[in-house]
């Protein structure tokens, strides 16, 4: 069999999706769907996610260097389809989704 090129696109599915929350102090908590995540080390435990520069998202996170990556069930596919495609920017995700947001340290 001969070697296929194909153009430069995303190939590799399923990709589960997972809500990403994050938060600056003092400010309402932001909820974002990321379906681009992954763990990347076990020892010691890390995982990546990947987030657009222009989601609300992007600066928040990269302003705090924190974000939790929570699982979904399918009583929350409404909450993921809508995190998806509103933004923190203009929308309180939490509280139209009914989420609850806890602190996020130990
Ligand atoms: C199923 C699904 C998966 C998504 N995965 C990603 C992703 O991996 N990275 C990303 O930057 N945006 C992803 N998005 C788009 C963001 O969730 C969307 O733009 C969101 O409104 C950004 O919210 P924010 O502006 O509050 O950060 C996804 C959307 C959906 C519906």
């Amino acid at each position: 069999m001969s070697k296929e090129y194909w153009k430069p696109g995303n190939m590799l599915y399923p990709v589960p999706a997972v809500m990403v929350s994050c938060g600056r102090e003092g400010e309402r908590p932001n909820i974002i769907t990321v379906a681009w995540a992954g763990t990347i080390c076990s020892d010691p435990a890390m995982v990546s996610i990947s987030v657009r520069r222009e989601r609300f998202s992007y600066g928040i996170i990269k302003d705090t260097g924190e974000f939790v990556v929570n699982l979904v069930n399918k009583k929350l596919v409404r909450a993921v389809d809508y995190c998806g495609v509103k933004s923190g920017r203009d929308t309180d995700k939490f509280k139209e989704m009914r989420l609850t947001p806890l602190p996020s340290g130990m």
